[in-house]
């Protein structure tokens, strides 16, 4: 039985798993992995991601699989959030509870186990930081090396940490999170001793469909919010809802809402400037996670976007601080470009593009822990000031 094969979403021609290109041989686009048989779905007895399994990688064998048990993560709800965005039940999904403090892990745990399968001992991603920090986290559990290319102080310390402690060999780019990207796909071009971690691997995609089982296990929201900003996850959640919906498992399909920052928002120009092709930006946010101009994962964003007749918009670096601020104040706490999850929700609210009694999901992409640049500006009080 071939459980899963390669197809190109854009002319449609078909490779098997046995390769590592994720590249359409014929028109360049990135591959989907197709998985042919949903219809006998069911739920495998591990916690977590591979819980789901027979919808992310059937036919993988155990003794490849390296999980350090992601996902299975908190939906939290408080009052504080339903007081700020006007909507009383809205739900926050903590992706900051994973392994290595992001939804990273989902997707990196897929394509390591296949890393394993293929036989790689060389794995390579260009970041804005998480995706570094999993890649190396996961990389050495395996015994494989990993090498990351990072856009030189531009990156979370945290996360840069993260990276360096977990045995990845670093490069520096001296440009932003774009060129290191380029600079992965051009390796890729020359190389292929390396296995690519970044999203245009479609078992990253497979991993991080995964938040949406969990999420529509447990509710039936009209609304998904997310930070967006190289669109793999835009990417993953329509892909997950096409098949929950194709499998007969969901009667309503939520509406997904990508939130990117004012100054990385080219998807949302590309959809509501109903353009043909994605115009690149550099970007600027302080928001470093989804600083992002010019994102791979485009055209299968846009097919998750018109499945779920979803919604793109963008927040400013003001309203993702102010958003933190509540989330962190409501004692759940993310960094920086997950609060953009929460500020869209709000702004959407507020022009009544959302009902009050309508019932979102948001997902916190991030740790708090990760991304400390923006806080330690506090003011501190002295110690009169608490006593007397
Ligand atoms: N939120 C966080 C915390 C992220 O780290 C990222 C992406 C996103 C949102 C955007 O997700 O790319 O699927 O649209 N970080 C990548 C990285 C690019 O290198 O860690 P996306």
């Amino acid at each position: 039985m071939v459980y899963s094969i390669l197809r190109c979403p854009v002319c449609n021609s078909e490779y098997d798993i046995n390769r590592s290109s994720y590249l359409c041989d014929k028109c360049g686009n990135i591959l989907d992995i197709i998985q042919n048989d949903l219809d006998s779905f069911e739920l495998s007895n591990y916690d977590g991601v591979w819980k789901y399994k027979n919808l992310i990688h059937p036919g993988i064998d155990k003794k490849y699989i390296v999980t350090k048990r992601e996902g299975n993560t908190n939906l939290y709800k408080n009052f504080k959030i339903s007081d700020y965005s006007g909507i009383e039940n809205i739900f926050l999904k903590h992706e900051g509870e994973n392994p290595t403090g992001s939804f990273k892990d989902r997707g990196m745990t897929v394509a390591v186990s296949e890393a394993m399968r293929l036989g790689f001992k060389k794995t390579l991603c260009a970041s804005t930081g998480n995706t570094s920090a999993a890649a190396a986290s996961y990389s050495s559990f395996a015994g494989i090396n990993s090498y990351v290319l990072i856009p030189e102080g531009r990156i979370s310390k945290n996360k840069l940490f993260q990276a360096i402690a977990y045995g990845a060999n670093i490069v520096n780019i001296n440009g932003d999170f774009d060129t290191a990207m380029a600079n992965v796909r051009e390796t890729l071009k020359k190389r292929d001793d390396f296995y690519v971690l970044n999203s245009l691997n479609p078992w990253r995609i497979e991993g991080q469909k995964t938040i949406i089982f969990e999420i529509m296990e447990k509710l039936e929201p009209d609304f998904i919010s997310f930070p967006a900003g190289n669109l793999g996850n835009t990417s993953a959640f329509g892909k997950a809802l096409m098949e929950l919906k194709s499998m007969d498992k969901i009667k309503n399909v939520p509406k997904l809402i990508a939130i990117q920052a004012e100054g990385a928002s080219p998807f949302y120009d590309y959809i509501n400037g109903k353009m043909d092709k994605i115009v690149p930006v550099k970007a600027e946010t302080i928001a470093s996670a989804i600083r992002i101009g010019n994102p791979v994962n485009f055209k299968k964003a846009k097919r998750s976007i018109e499945f779920t007749k979803g919604i793109v918009e963008k927040v400013s670096d003001r309203e993702i601080i102010e958003a933190k601020r509540i989330i962190d104040g409501s004692g759940i706490g993310c960094e920086p470009a997950s609060a953009a999850s929460l500020a869209g929700v709000k702004k959407l609210r507020d022009s009544n593009v959302i009902g009050k009694s309508d019932t979102v999901a948001s997902i916190l992409t991030g740790n708090i822990l990760k991304d400390l640049d923006m806080d330690l500006k506090y003011n501190a009080m002295n110690m009169e000031d608490v006593l007397f």
